[in-house]
């Protein structure tokens, strides 16, 4: 018979929704988050049909979830859902992170930004502070990352895009001196101490039109992406000779312990899950 007080109650469910999903780290990593701080929780991928995305976060919701992570393509489409925003997620018109409230209301923050600046300061002792930033692309990926950056005042930020009026309205929903945008074409005879991939151009095999030269000194390149092999990006930033080459694959556990340490209240250590990650994926660095 069972015993009446041995009643637990459900753990508390998240999941990520995108498309595609299927290869995500998330459940991974949110897993072993959970496993580290005690957390009861399950964590799913859950891939929804482009035009299907806010009845698919009603249904999870209805359901009992507690919470989401929203990746491509529907970080605009969140931003849009939520009923309130962090101020992060305003300014980046994207939203990563949901929490449902007590009330329904949904609550949407944004922590693609402060999960790269986490990695790069934090984990690889990055200064950005009075440095030239260049950050190529325009689109989602891009857009979480300019306000955290700017938060670190460097001397310096540019946005470069293969359609540069992406670029202009995007810079230009900042005050002019903060961040300037431009084309790839622009960029010759200038010079940056941290590039930042953001485009989907690695995911094609493929490279930005950067001039030679473009990177300084002792500087450093970040692809967002990762991959078991370095990707193009990596490949040309070790060629022109740039002092550090970085994959996203960290970026990716710092904004997930972001978005968990406002689901449950408990930051998770992040190095051992990088690690974990690094050591299944086979991720080059
Ligand atoms: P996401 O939301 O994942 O950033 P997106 O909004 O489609 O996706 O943006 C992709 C970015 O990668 C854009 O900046 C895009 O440039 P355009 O705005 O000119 O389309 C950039 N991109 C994609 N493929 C590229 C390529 N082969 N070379 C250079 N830039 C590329």
């Amino acid at each position: 018979m069972t015993d009446l007080f041995d009643f637990k109650p459900k753990p508390a469910a998240y999941a990520v929704m995108g498309n595609p999903v299927a290869h995500s780290k998330s459940p991974q990593i949110h897993a072993a988050f959970a496993q580290q701080c005690n957390q009861r929780m399950t964590y799913t991928a859950i891939q929804v049909d482009v035009g299907g995305f806010a009845q698919a976060v009603g249904n999870f919701q209805a359901a009992g979830g507690h919470g989401l992570n929203i990746t491509v393509p529907f970080k605009h489409e969140a931003w849009e859902l939520c009923d309130e925003l962090s101020a992060r997620a305003a300014q980046a018109k994207a939203v990563n992170t949901i929490m449902f409230r007590p009330d329904g209301a949904i609550y949407g923050d944004n922590t693609d930004g402060v999960g790269l600046l986490r990695d790069l300061v934090i984990n690889h002792g990055a200064c950005i502070a009075d440095r030239r930033v260049l950050v190529l692309g325009a689109g989602g990926a891009v857009r979480g990352m300019l306000g955290p950056l700017l938060n670190e005042r460097p001397a310096q930020l540019v946005i470069a895009n293969r359609t540069p009026d992406k670029a202009r309205e995007l810079a230009g929903e900042f005050a002019p001196a903060q961040v300037q945008a431009c084309g790839y074409e622009d960029l010759s005879g200038l010079k940056f101490d941290l590039i930042i991939n953001g485009t989907a151009a690695s995911l094609q095999g493929e490279l930005p039109p950067l001039p030679d030269g473009v990177i300084a000194e002792g500087g450093w390149c970040y692809d967002l992406m990762y991959a078991q092999a370095p990707t193009i990006f990596m490949r040309w930033a070790w060629e022109q000779g740039a002092e550090k080459v970085l994959d996203g694959l960290g970026m990716l556990v710092e904004q997930a312990a972001e978005s968990f340490n406002l689901w449950r209240g408990v930051r998770p250590q992040t190095a051992p899950v990088i690690e974990e990650l690094r050591r299944d994926i086979g991720v080059a660095r």
